[in-house]
């Protein structure tokens, strides 16, 4: 039987398949025991296959990691550029997904409107995996959750607390709180709050979302605590100041980390824009496992593809 699961979002993704991928990658990650990176893994799993990235907004973690993760299972790629092919010059998206799909067996793609992503993955006839939109980003959501487990144990009943912008990378923890069972905090301001809709999510797994415009209030007591960049690759460059007047009291820095739990840790996706929304204090400190989490982005697509896939 040939399996064809889309990877569109972790709210729309079953929970034991979501552990199941935390798993496998947590075992391919361990079974390549640190052995040089263009090594390829013992199992190749994509032998054959060639997969398709796709991109309309910049990207260095995610464009690499799924390059270098395809290789390692024995595939191979296309990295592409959404604004060389014809998709930037007016070819539909249904048009696109249904060539696409006669050449390659996998498609990942960033894009901006999440329309898009959804329409490329009713017309293709292989799977599709979201590497962000303007709502969501839920790759790198398992990459943080498997990076938090191998710290510090199950996430399940954790502490989380988001400090900044209610963000696509926000929207994927809201989903994920849900899905993991983890207790989650935003601290913003008002004007940046998250979507209702991903705050319902997890309200309705039976972890609702807590809001608190007190960013010292909200890290006490917290297992982990993230932030992302007050200005996302969607946001017009006007919105910078206001944008950055908002959010400066939710910067993460040694006095706002001092306040959580004593071990607790800190994420950040990266790219960071050093001492705006984190210190590079707590960026390069002892609370930090930022760089474990863009490692971890590689094992964790590498399983999100062979679930997809079915190998
Ligand atoms: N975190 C992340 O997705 O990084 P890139 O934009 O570099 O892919
Ligand atoms: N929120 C950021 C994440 C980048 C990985 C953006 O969308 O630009």
């Amino acid at each position: 039987m040939t399996v064809m699961n889309s990877f569109l979002d972790i709210h729309k993704t079953d929970p034991e398949a979501l552990r199941g991928m935390i798993a496998n990658a947590r075992a391919m990650k361990d079974a390549r025991g640190g052995r040089p990176k263009g090594e390829p893994d013992d199992e190749q799993p994509l032998k054959g296959r060639m997969v398709a990235l796709i991109f309309e907004k910049p990207s260095t973690r995610t464009r690499i990691s799924f390059d270098v993760g395809v290789r390692q299972m024995g595939g191979q790629t296309m990295v592409l550029s959404g604004a060389d092919m014809q998709l930037g010059h007016g070819e539909t998206i249904a048009d696109t997904a249904r060539v696409l799909s006669r050449y390659v067996d996998l498609i990942m793609i960033r894009t901006f409107e999440e329309q898009t992503l959804l329409e490329m993955a009713d017309y293709a006839d292989v799977p599709v995996i979201n590497g962000l939109t303007n709502r969501t980003h839920p790759c790198q959501i398992m990459a943080d959750v498997m990076t938090y487990e191998e710290h510090r144990g199950p996430i399940a009943g954790k502490k989380v607390v988001w400090s900044g912008d209610g963000n696509n990378v926000f929207a994927s923890f809201a989903h994920a709180a849900g899905q993991f069972g983890f207790d989650l905090t935003f601290t913003g301001p008002e004007t940046l709050d998250p979507e209702k809709a991903w705050l319902e999510f997890a309200a309705s797994k039976g972890h609702p979302v807590t809001i608190d415009r007190n960013p010292e209030r909200a890290v006490d007591g917290a297992d982990l605590v993230v932030t992302d960049t007050w200005v996302s690759m969607h946001d017009p460059q006007s919105a910078r100041e206001r944008r950055h007047n908002q959010l400066r009291p939710y910067q993460v820095n040694d006095h706002l980390m001092g306040l959580a739990k004593p071990d607790a840790l800190f994420m950040h996706c990266l790219p960071a824009h050093r001492d705006d929304e984190a210190t590079s204090s707590v960026m390069d400190g002892p609370h930090s496992v930022i760089f474990d989490e863009a490692e971890n982005r590689l094992h964790a697509q590498k399983a999100v593809m062979r679930w997809c896939l079915g190998v």
